[in-house]
């Protein structure tokens, strides 16, 4: 799959965040090495710890589903007001939004790090991508246990 249509897939499902106390909204499409997508949004909640990020929404969905090879995940994201406007209708974004050390240490349990790919768009023809390596360097996984 392209990535412009992983970060099509990412935007549209803006739509469905669920957050009402931050009003960031934040949408995930984690692709997996045979091709499927498992999308996420983040879900708070009014206690505001059991907050979960979208990129683990994605993740634990597509993990309990029993699913194991990663390739690579789009993160998008915009303040609540920007999803009235006619450039969300149009696909466009205008912030990046890059994971939290939550969901980088999330992915680094999952995926080898020099290949997955985490890929911030503003829009299905603006973004940017890193390795996981590249944004959690040294990082600690299951290989130091
Ligand atoms: N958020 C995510 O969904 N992913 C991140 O990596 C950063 C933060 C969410 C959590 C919360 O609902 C809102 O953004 C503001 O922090």
């Amino acid at each position: 799959m392209e990535y412009r249509e992983l970060a099509k897939i990412a935007i549209k499902g803006l739509a469905l965040s669920y957050a009402p106390y931050s009003d960031f909204n934040v949408s995930a499409a984690l692709l997996t090495k045979d091709g499927r997508v498992y999308h996420g949004v983040n879900i708070e909640n009014a206690s505001f710890t059991p907050t979960v990020c979208a990129e683990r929404t994605a993740f634990f969905k597509a993990v309990s589903e029993g699913v194991r090879g990663f390739e690579a995940i789009c993160i998008v994201g915009c303040h609540h007001e920007q999803l009235m406007t006619e450039d969300y209708k149009k696909g466009i974004l205008n912030e990046w939004a890059p994971p939290c050390g939550v969901c980088r240490q999330v992915m680094r349990e999952f995926c080898d790090p020099t290949e997955f790919k985490i890929i911030l768009a503003r829009s299905e023809d603006d973004f940017r991508i890193f390795r996981l390596e590249e944004l959690l360097p040294e990082s600690f996984g299951p290989e130091n246990l």
